[in-house]
């Protein structure tokens, strides 16, 4: 029998820390903050429906249990708001998820590294090509949806894809880090034969990082179930890449939509920005206050 090749499953790992953000993170899950008035994972969800994900597999952890509330239903809430003629707010809070998206949610005990978090949902994929989504990446969309497009790349040749960026060679021992099967994209798309986990710059194999959307072979569930820790003690998702690119061979998908990363507070303070500027009754109101902080920084800047 042939592997099934469509792809409608993705696991999206929320069982970290969050050491960036305390205190915030204390007992807030990280996944939580609000871009504006969504909260990160939303972003997130939203994104994958619209490539055709229906099932969301969602790592969680301790002290998290806010994230499956957002999800649910909330029957008093949407009871009240309907008596106080509150239709907008109550079309908000009902469409938080479409009614065929089906949500999984299955705990890492302890964040024992990203590759781990994304074995924990090996029951719920099966034999599936699955995708993975970090949430702390808020990807935009920009003429496409990305995702979108590593899917129909999957399903065409069967090769697990991953999202790239250029990235300058002072960050690149931040990434993982693509190595090319052949110098020089077609179009988008890159041929991937390894992947090396933040390398130092002198020693990185390509210029392009790894961002946080995958769309993986059922292969990698095998692979990480053992795989030795890797950097920093962690079960590295990207040894389980490194390994099957090896094997299946790999593809990049070379995004050129805006990111934000979320996990960072400065990408965190740009994405509110971002998205607040797009909405006119905001913007209008906080562009006057953008400039006289411009202003402010100018001076400071000059003293
Ligand atoms: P990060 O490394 O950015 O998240 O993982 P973190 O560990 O929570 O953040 P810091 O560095 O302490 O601030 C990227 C995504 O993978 C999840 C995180 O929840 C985040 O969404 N993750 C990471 C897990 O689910 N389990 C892990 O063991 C590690």
């Amino acid at each position: 029998m042939s592997t099934p090749r469509k792809v409608t499953k993705a696991i999206i790992p929320a069982a970290g820390l969050g050491t960036r953000f305390l205190p915030a993170t204390k007992a807030m899950p990280k996944e939580m903050l609000t871009v504006v008035n969504k909260p990160i994972i939303q972003y997130a969800i939203e994104e994958a429906y619209e490539a055709g994900i229906r099932e969301f597999i969602i790592i969680t952890g301790r002290g998290k249990v806010s994230m499956e509330n957002h999800f649910d239903y909330p029957y008093e809430l949407a009871d009240t708001l309907l008596k106080k003629n509150k239709l907008a707010e109550l079309e908000m809070v009902k469409n938080t998820l479409p009614s065929d998206a089906r949500m999984y949610y299955t705990r890492q005990g302890e964040p024992l590294g990203l590759g781990h978090a994304v074995w924990c949902g090996h029951t719920i994929t099966g034999d599936d090509p699955f995708a993975v989504l970090l949430p702390d990446d808020v990807v935009c969309r920009g003429k496409n949806n990305g995702l979108a497009e590593m899917i129909k790349m999957y399903e065409e040749t069967g090769k697990s894809v991953v999202m790239c960026e250029e990235v300058p060679q002072d960050r690149v021992s931040n990434y993982g880090i693509l190595k090319l099967a052949e110098q020089g994209a077609k179009g988008s798309r890159l041929s991937v034969n390894g992947f090396v986990e933040k390398p130092k710059a002198e020693e990185a194999p390509s210029n392009y990082g790894v961002v946080g959307r995958y769309v993986l072979s059922p292969a990698h569930m095998k692979v990480l179930e053992t795989v030795k820790p890797g950097k920093g003690g962690e079960i590295q998702l990207t040894d389980a890449m490194a390994e099957i690119a090896a094997t299946e061979g790999y593809s990049g998908y070379i995004s050129t939509n805006r990111r934000f990363d979320c996990g960072d507070k400065v990408g965190f303070q740009m994405a509110n920005l971002y998205f607040a500027m797009k909405d006119p009754y905001i913007a209008e109101r906080l562009q006057p206050f953008l400039n006289e902080m411009a202003t402010e920084a100018a001076k400071v800047c000059k003293m």
